[in-house]
């Protein structure tokens, strides 16, 4: 099964799948590691571990669409099965996911529905919840929303802050993401 992943950050969760596919523990093979602007740690993980990489930086186009449709014809060209934004910040547009539908994964750091959007362990601190957690899903053209595939609780510590819990999260996040690209690869 061929992914192509797509970060915007420190590529923590990508480093996860980059080391089970090399212990030999995913049956994945990653095509290739995007990121939406320079110097990502994703990328620079990913170039370490010899992937092929690109970048479809944002601030080099003119709109959204015009980066969109760039995005989408990058990640078309390696054929993956599956695109999977793993960290990766940016809202894609109608073209990347009428291209991706249904094999475009998405993991974000809250149980969804609740607590989408960019700062989801934040905004369940500042809720208040006693357990939160992650998610995996297949993302459609809104803000993490899609079918649900799984999901894993974290307990809220009295002591956490947003960095203590994310780490947590983050934890579970990379576990469930490789259980779930495993059981997509085992499919026929
Ligand atoms: C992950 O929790 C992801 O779900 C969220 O940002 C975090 C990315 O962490 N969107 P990293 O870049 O994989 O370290």
């Amino acid at each position: 099964m061929r992914i192509v992943a797509l970060v915007s950050g420190t590529g923590s969760n990508l480093q996860a799948v980059i080391d089970a596919v090399a212990a030999g523990d995913l049956d994945v093979e990653i095509a290739a590691v995007g990121a939406d602007r320079p110097n990502t740690g994703g990328v620079q993980r990913a170039s370490a571990a010899g992937l092929d990489t690109f970048e479809v930086n944002f601030r080099d186009y003119a709109d959204r669409a015009e980066w969109n449709h760039a995005l989408t014809q990058k990640c078309l060209s390696y054929a993956p099965d599956y695109v999977v934004s793993s960290g990766f910040m940016r809202i894609v547009g109608e073209e990347f996911i009428a291209a991706f539908d249904g094999t475009y994964l998405n993991t974000h750091p809250a149980l969804l529905p609740s607590f989408p959007g960019a700062h989801g362990v934040r905004d369940a601190l500042a809720y208040g919840v006693k357990v939160t957690g992650c998610t995996v899903h297949v993302a459609d053209a809104g803000v993490d929303t899609g079918p649900i595939l799984a999901q894993r609780a974290v307990d809220v510590r009295k002591d956490d802050t947003e960095e203590s819990l994310h780490e947590r999260i983050k934890v579970q996040e990379r576990e469930l993401l490789i259980e779930v690209l495993a059981d997509l690869a085992s499919r026929p």
